[in-house]
């Protein structure tokens, strides 16, 4: 299938500068000729800049920083996405931090509106960015992506008239979770999020977890989002990012991860979030998002995988 590569060099978003620089060193590791050489023709659409003028959004109840900037990133992604998905093809958005997802997957729900296909997201995040300018604890928007996709009060400036999708809060599901804010906790009970935490997934393990969440898709005959925060990923492993949380999912966990994904053909679009290459040590979190992307995209280690595919 082909690829669209969309590159969104956004970084007010998170509470430290440097994202910006994301989208270039995923090019400098490599990225685009890796989906090449895995035999996926890529269109690469390059990196979108914001226009001179941004839009005018309505004063939020709370924090939100640099909203109007974010408003106009999400609205022109919502665009890319969903031409992206209308054309036929799998969009790869390289952040940048993940108030971009507002936008991506804003895009992607539209698709998916229109289109009569069940959209299911997975946030693989240490974090739930399930806050609002009214409970956000710092302001900053890539807390807040996952709330606004699921229609919570608050963000509709970001928006505003353009067109733009949803997710379904019980097509939601966060994977890798380690770090809630005390009132995120709140709403997420309320909504009933499907919250997968790093405890669950020490007890199960991942296999048993996500292939909940794929034959979930697959029985709807969904589409599914996947929306890799870096910090998904343990410190130790990709240090680059803005928000790391100790205790995250080893070098292997992500890998599997990104093979069952492949193997389950549902995964329809992909954004990649949350490098931070000023915080990086000599490529090495760049190196491994593209060795996890290649799993996505079909490489294996030897051949066809065996337990994963076998055994409930
Ligand atoms: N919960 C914190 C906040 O709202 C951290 C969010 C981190 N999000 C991220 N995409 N890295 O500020
Ligand atoms: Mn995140
Ligand atoms: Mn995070
Ligand atoms: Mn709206």
């Amino acid at each position: 299938q082909k690829l669209t590569v969309i590159g969104a060099p956004i970084e007010e978003g998170a509470g430290r500068l440097g994202a910006l620089m994301g989208p270039a060193a995923l090019r400098t590791a490599g990225l685009i000729h890796m989906l090449e050489d895995l035999g996926h023709p890529v269109e690469d659409r390059g990196d979108l800049r914001l226009p001179k003028t941004l839009p005018v959004v309505p004063p939020v109840q709370g924090l939100a920083h640099y909203i109007e900037k974010i408003a106009a990133w999400s609205r022109m992604l919502a665009v890319e996405t969903y031409d992206a998905m209308a054309n036929g093809t799998f969009p790869v958005i390289l952040g940048g931090d993940h108030s971009l997802s507002m936008g991506s997957i804003g895009g992607i729900a539209r698709y998916c509106e229109e289109h009569n296909r069940e959209l299911f997201v997975l946030w693989l995040d240490a974090h739930s960015d399930f806050n609002t300018p009214a409970t956000s604890p710092s302001g900053n928007m890539h807390g807040m992506s996952a709330a606004l996709l699921c229609r919570e009060p608050g963000l509709e400036g970001v928006f505003g008239d353009e067109p733009h999708g949803f997710v379904k809060p019980e097509n939601l599901h966060l994977f890798g979770i380690r770090s809630i804010d005390k009132t995120e906790r709140v709403l997420l009970r309320e909504r009933g999020i499907d919250v997968i935490d790093m405890r669950q997934i020490d007890e199960f393990g991942v296999v048993k977890l996500l292939r909940r969440i794929i034959e979930r898709v697959q029985k709807a005959n969904g589409i599914l989002h996947v929306s890799f925060d870096v910090d998904f990923v343990d410190p130790s492993f990709a240090p680059g990012v803005g928000t790391t949380v100790p205790g995250g999912a080893t070098y292997r966990e992500a890998h599997l991860v990104m093979e069952m994904l492949h193997d389950s053909g549902v995964v329809g679009s992909l954004d990649v979030v949350e490098l931070n290459p000023f915080l990086d040590e000599r490529g090495k979190s760049a190196l491994l998002l593209v060795d996890l992307v290649a799993s996505l995209f079909g490489r294996q280690i030897f051949d066809k995988p065996t337990l994963s595919e076998q055994s409930a």
